[in-house]
């Protein structure tokens, strides 16, 4: 079968290699949609920190079951996404329900070979049911998943603000799960062209340039002087992440999505006199999948509203390098199987 590596950064290379072996409790996929996200362009870049190659990219899959071994109620032929993030199932994250941050995460396409091959064998504990989406809307619903998570996380009320800093495919995610809680959205980011993405098409009701506009001033005004209930940054900017504490309401909860390699700084009296709530969100569990996939089916979450670029599997390697280009301003680009 046909393969796509990326040897090293800056080459991929398709190759053709074995089929994978059906393991005890695995199923074989038979791969038709593959999202690509930050990190597949990250890597491909050489800029993803602790990676290491060949890898074969791809996490964010849509796929038919083309084989099983084990006895599970998923059948031959059906259409699944799978929850990438493969847990080990016994560690203390794992046994309190917590798999999106297992001691010793495997990632599918990160840690682990993913899905830019005609077939992958994955965990059935990984599969979840299509529940009736589309391939597209299947492939969309892990990146999702993520700012649903954080959304979650950050317990986030009907009328709260909730300011989500960086509008990036993950921000925009955020930003659509939080109007679903019932939250007035803030988008803020420094690029004019992401915020009006934001406005557009996924009618946020304020956004804020950092850069040309007065953050604090524009806040008190937003909130009437209370300023934001939540926060989540979705950057994975230092300068922004350290800036927000300020911008947060008393009584307020600060959501870190966004990641990034130093250490954290803030006032602790300020964080003190505000009572507030700092939590990271790693990744998203399959309770953050369900919600996703049950807001498609409520046709609350399109997938036309992300996917900005199309591409078949054989033209990958061409034109992976110019997803990189802020220029072709690519949101979510899918490549069809
Ligand atoms: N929690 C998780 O499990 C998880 C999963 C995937 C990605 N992430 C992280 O989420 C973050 C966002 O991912 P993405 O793919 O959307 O990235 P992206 O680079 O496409 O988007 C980031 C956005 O932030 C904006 N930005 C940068 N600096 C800013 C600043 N100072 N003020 C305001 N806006 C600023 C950029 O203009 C851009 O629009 C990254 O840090 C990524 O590592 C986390
Ligand atoms: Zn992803
Ligand atoms: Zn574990």
């Amino acid at each position: 079968m046909k393969a796509l590596v990326c040897v090293e950064p800056g080459l991929f290379k398709y190759e053709e290699v074995d089929k994978p072996a059906l393991n005890k409790d695995h199923a074989l996929l038979k791969i038709k949609r593959i999202g690509v996200c930050g990190t597949d362009l990250h890597a491909y870049e050489g800029t993803q920190p602790y990676f290491n190659y060949p890898r074969i990219l791809g996490h964010e899959l849509a796929a038919e079951i083309a084989e099983i071994n084990s006895s599970s109620n998923f059948t031959i032929g059906e259409t699944v996404t799978i929850i990438p993030y493969f847990n080990c199932g016994n560690c203390i994250a794992c046994r309190n329900g917590k798999t999106n941050c297992c001691v010793s995460m495997k990632v599918c396409g990160v840690h682990t070979d993913g899905g830019m091959m005609e077939y992958l064998s994955v965990p059935v504990s990984s599969l979840v049911h299509s529940n009736g989406l589309t391939l597209d809307e299947l492939a969309l619903v892990e990146p999702l998943a993520i700012g649903a998570h954080g959304i979650r996380r950050a317990n986030v009320q009907p009328n709260e603000f909730v300011l989500v800093i960086g509008a990036g495919p993950i921000g925009l995610g955020t930003m659509e799960f939080a109007k679903i809680a019932g939250a007035k959205v803030i988008a803020m980011d420094v690029n004019e062209q992401r915020l009006f993405f934001c406005e557009q098409n996924l009618s946020v009701d304020y956004t804020i340039n950092a850069v040309t506009e007065n953050v604090r001033e524009c806040l008190i005004e937003i909130t009437g002087g209370d300023m934001p209930a939540v926060i989540v940054d979705a950057t994975g900017n230092l300068k922004a992440i350290n800036n927000a504490f300020q911008y947060l309401a008393h009584g307020g909860r600060y959501v870190l999505i966004g990641l990034q390699k130093s250490d954290i700084s803030f006032s602790h009296p300020e964080f003190h006199k505000r009572e507030a709530t700092l939590m990271s969100s790693r990744n998203a569990t399959r309770a953050d999948f369900e919600h996703v996939m049950e807001s498609m089916k409520d046709g609350l979450v399109r997938p036309s509203t992300y996917i900005t670029h199309r591409v078949g599997f054989s033209e990958v390697k061409n034109v992976f390098a110019s997803w990189l280009d802020p220029a072709n301003a690519v949101i979510k680009a899918m490549i069809e199987m």
